[in-house]
């Protein structure tokens, strides 16, 4: 197995150019599902989620064309297959996002239930009952979601009583193509959200209130969609990831292809700790800061700092002077990474969904473990500052959904290496 070496590199400078962001591409490639012909996705980040759910709409069925590097092209005309299965499910839990459009385009799917994963329970249920409130017919048998709408789905008020990202983007999909008016109430208001509807919209389906409280679909009824090329936005999550390995090595470094305003909540926490941020239209510098400054961070969703960013800056307090406190709102076990920056000499606490980072320490090189996607650049992160060399084993979780991580690295001079073998 794969494992990365990283030596301290405690003085980056340089740019990085931003991937299209993997939470908007996966959405929108169940999105193809809904289209009458062949969907042109740019900007697409060329990470494991976005290939295994291309393989997924393959085994289905669709046809794919990988025209360069970041475009693909997806033709879902000749799906016939409706059943998702639980090993691809069990690959990567976002394949819940077909549910939607499938039943939506066939009346009916059985898509394998997600069960747990490392950062907690994650049920489905807010998906389940959405989709039955729009008339299909829903029964759990054998550990599938077997749903069926043979008069399709009809357009009705959803009411989310907690904020679903890909639950929102289910019923989104789901609604485009209902015979009549779909109102979600308390959606989620992610970009990815926003970019998904705007997408759709372009398609032609009447869509409004994206990126506010209530969003009201008005469906086809049916009718397959006419998309235009679509240009995934950039990902703020990996943008943010990277502000991080500026800051926590207090270096100055600029990341380019960004939509600043999507990552206000993290220029903000950088700005609170200290660092001069510098926003241009598309690009954000950040500048060294003279002193860092302990923080407090709840995960919340957005436009509030994303449960995505709370690893990376837990990693960032092991720098700052006092105490630091975490809370984590969204997902109940997403501490993973505690145990592996103690194990770099970290001093955290842990007390519930509450982390107390007590810095500024120093941290010495070990073997450590990734345990999910952004646990894993934490740990790079906390890497680039700990005396000595640091190996991170398990870091299939980090290729779901950083593209060309090392390359990009290295580039603004990380010492990092991809060495095969020595596995945990
Ligand atoms: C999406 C993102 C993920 C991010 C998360 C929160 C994608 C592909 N993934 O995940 O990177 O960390 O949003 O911003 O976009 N919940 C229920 N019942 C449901 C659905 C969700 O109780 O049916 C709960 C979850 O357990 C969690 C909370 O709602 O506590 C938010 O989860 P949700 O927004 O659905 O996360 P995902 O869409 O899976």
């Amino acid at each position: 197995m794969d494992y990365l070496k990283i030596e301290k590199s405690d003085n980056l400078h340089g740019n990085i150019d931003i991937s299209g962001a993997k939470n908007s591409a996966l959405p929108l490639i169940a999105a193809t599902i809904l289209s009458k012909s062949d969907v042109i996705l740019e900007n697409i980040p060329n990470v494991v989620d976005v290939k295994v759910l291309i393989k997924l709409l393959m085994m289905l069925g669709a046809d794919s064309k990988i025209i360069s590097e970041n475009i693909v092209s997806i033709n879902t005309r000749n799906i016939s297959n409706t059943q998702v299965v639980y090993d691809m499910v069990r690959k990567m839990r976002a394949s819940i996002l077909l549910l939607g459009p499938l039943l939506a385009r066939f009346g009916k799917c059985q898509v394998s239930l997600p069960g747990g994963c490392a950062i907690g329970a994650r049920p489905v249920d807010l998906h389940i009952k959405a989709m039955s409130n729009m008339g299909a017919d829903i029964s759990i048998i054998n550990g599938y979601i077997n749903a069926i709408a043979p008069k399709g789905l009809r357009g009705s008020d959803i009411i989310f009583d907690k904020i679903t990202v890909t639950g929102t983007e289910n019923v989104i999909m789901a609604a485009a193509l209902a015979k009549g008016t779909t109102t979600i109430i308390n959606p989620a208001k992610e970009p990815e959200i926003v970019q998904l509807c705007d997408v759709l919209k372009q398609a032609g389906v009447e869509i409004s209130g994206q990126g506010t409280n209530e969003i009201v679909i008005v469906g086809s009824d049916g009718e397959l969609l006419n998309f235009s090329n679509i240009s995934i936005i950039p990902d703020r999550i990996e943008a943010g990831t990277y502000l991080c390995a500026g800051a926590i090595t207090n270096s100055s470094i600029t990341i380019n292809n960004v939509i600043p305003k999507h990552l206000e909540a993290i220029t903000n926490k950088l700005k609170e700790i200290g660092f001069d941020i510098e926003i241009d239209s598309n690009s954000i510098t950040i500048l060294k800061a003279r002193e860092l400054n302990a923080f407090e961070i709840t995960t919340s969703e957005y436009p509030g700092f994303p449960t995505d960013m709370q690893a990376q800056f837990m990693a960032l307090a092991t720098q700052c002077n006092g105490v630091s406190t975490i809370k984590e709102r969204l997902f109940e076990n997403r501490f993973m990474h505690v145990n592996e920056l103690q194990r770099l000499g970290a001093n955290i606490s842990l007390l519930g969904n509450v982390a107390n980072i007590n810095g500024r320490t120093d941290l010495i090189g070990a073997d450590v473990m990734a345990t999910d996607l952004r646990a894993s650049s934490a740990l790079i992160l906390a890497a680039l500052i700990a005396n000595g060399q640091t190996k991170i084993h398990r870091i299939y979780h980090l290729d779901r959904g950083y593209e060309k991580i090392e390359q990009k690295l290295s580039s603004i001079g990380v010492k990092i290496q991809r060495l095969k073998g020595d596995s945990v």
